[in-house]
């Protein structure tokens, strides 16, 4: 990597890999499947116009499951590197659970969407919902029951792309940090950075299909591997 001295905005990319040790399931662990089926066939339009109650009861469970969990020292991490670090800090994630704001993180970009979040295809208004969804509850606003997760699914259109870009315009550092660099926009988001002149670092467990396009790549567990790069951030 170049001088770190002169780095003063900073984009960091999260994937599912932070929330790992936090025992959230990645979506591509346990063999991508989910009761026999393909994650990626429970997670497209397509599949929630065939078979609605499959896909709200997939994502009932999943809403159900990140609420008992907590934030690991990775997330922590971020959320002290945000409230010390005297520049710009933008964290984008593509993780649809809430550890990054239990953490105390702030300014959080949530690309995919949030699991704590119902979206109303009546009247377009998304609220806070903890509970399930299967059961065809009204909208609060307009009682439609037209309710579904409000999370981006393969062949949406990923949100707040504007305000990353222009992030990414402005980033000296990109830091990717536990994704598998499967899944475009966000897979390209290194590139982006590279072709504007910022330093790159990727944090994984293992190296991902992004890794040689790093300016650097450390391999080791978020939990320990993040804590120890914003030690070195904030020294
Ligand atoms: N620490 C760091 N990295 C880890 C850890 C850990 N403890 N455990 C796993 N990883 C790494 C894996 O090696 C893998 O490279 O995290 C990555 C997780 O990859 P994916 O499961 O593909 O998750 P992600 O990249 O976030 O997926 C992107 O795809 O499924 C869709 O919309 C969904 O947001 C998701 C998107």
């Amino acid at each position: 990597m170049g001088d770190m001295s002169q780095i003063r905005n900073i984009v960091i990319l999260t994937g599912a890999g932070i929330s790992a040790e936090s025992g959230i399931e990645t979506f591509r662990s346990a063999g991508g499947l989910w009761e026999n089926h393909r994650v990626e066939d429970v997670a497209t339009p397509e599949a929630f116009a065939r078979d609605p109650n499959l896909v709200l009861r997939f994502y009932d469970m999943r809403r159900e499951a990140i609420q008992d969990k907590q934030p690991n020292p990775a997330h922590f991490a971020l959320a002290k590197l945000e409230e010390r670090w005297p520049g710009k800090l933008l964290l984008v994630t593509q993780n649809v659970d809430d550890l990054h704001e239990r953490s105390g993180s702030r300014r959080v970009l949530h690309m995919h969407g949030e699991h704590l979040n119902a979206w109303c295809t009546s009247c377009d208004v998304r609220s806070r919902w903890t509970g399930p969804l299967f059961d065809r509850p009204p909208c609060s606003v307009c009682s439609a029951r037209s309710l579904r997760p409000d999370v981006v699914w393969f062949g949406e259109m990923p949100y707040r792309m504007g305000e990353i870009y222009a992030a990414l315009r402005e980033a000296d550092l990109f830091v990717s940090i536990g994704t598998s660099g499967a899944v475009y926009p966000a897979a390209g988001f290194v590139q982006n950075a590279v072709e504007l002149g910022a330093q790159t670092l990727e944090l994984n467990l293992e190296r991902s299909q992004g890794s040689h396009m790093f300016h650097e790549s450390r391999l080791g567990p978020a939990s320990q591997v993040v804590p120890h790069w914003v030690g070195e951030m904030l020294r």
